[in-house]
């Protein structure tokens, strides 16, 4: 009852559109699925791999979230809108998560075993962003709507894109070319000359050598 508490104030607390705890009990999709899913992980790490499936097939088909029985998900995820979202079996989310409709926590088909990725504390995944891979996304990233992430992401970042790349690391640019000295590269030709002239000079010291000797 705790959980399910500190659950609707997380949904009070992110959507601006939600008015009171029982409206938000009664007909929000993310609370029942989340509610769905604690029953289905109990029988899943229980070995009742059949109800478990049972009970997530359920869920998915009234409330159009697909969470794999053996997901492991922390305190007060918000599922916004749901509908059309997957979180695959080796998937595991942190605490104070946000997910939007359409996201996907999945799979290349590449990986066996753990194959879904891990979100730290405090993740953002936008509307229709897609993860896939078993990497992790760091304590309070945001990743886009609509971006392909491939790859591990660092804690405090901002990622888009398809396939997503870092652009904010705590709010600041990441800009790597942007940040190149291009004004005091040192020029390769007048480096190779410099060679070429002490090269010279030292062959010049050797031939003088000789001719004394
Ligand atoms: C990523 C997001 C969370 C903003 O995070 P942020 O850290 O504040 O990042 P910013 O808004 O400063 O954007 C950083 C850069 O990414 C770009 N960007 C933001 N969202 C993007 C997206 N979905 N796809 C491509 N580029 C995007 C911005 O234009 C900006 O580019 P710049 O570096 O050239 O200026 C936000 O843009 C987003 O996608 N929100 C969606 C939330 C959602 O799903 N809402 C659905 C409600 S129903």
């Amino acid at each position: 009852m705790t959980r399910l508490g500190e659950t609707l104030r997380a949904y009070q607390a992110r959507d601006p559109a939600a008015r009171s705890r029982l409206e938000i009990f009664l007909l929000y999709p993310g609370v029942h699925a989340i509610i769905y899913h604690r029953i289905a992980h109990f029988l899943y790490c229980h070995r009742c791999f059949f109800l478990a499936r049972f009970i997530s097939q359920w869920s998915r088909f009234w409330t159009g979230i697909e969470i794999h029985p053996g997901a492991k998900i922390g305190r007060r995820l918000v599922i916004d809108h749901g509908m059309g979202i997957v979180i695959g079996e080796t998937a595991e989310i942190g605490d104070d998560c946000l997910l939007y409709h359409g996201v996907t926590l999945g799979g290349t088909g590449k990986d066996h075993g753990k194959r879904h990725p891990t979100l730290g504390n405090n993740v953002l995944v936008s509307t229709g962003a897609k993860v896939l891979g078993p990497f992790k996304v760091g304590d309070n990233s945001r990743i886009a709507a609509n971006a392909v992430v491939l790859s591990e992401i660092p804690p405090n970042a901002t990622a888009v894109g398809v396939p997503a790349r870092t652009v904010r690391i705590a709010g600041e640019k990441v800009d790597f070319a942007g940040q190149v000295d291009q004004i005091h590269v040192t020029d390769p030709v007048q480096k190779e000359l410099k060679a070429l002239s002490s090269r010279l000079e030292w062959l010049e010291q050797l031939v003088e050598q000789k001719i004394q000797q």
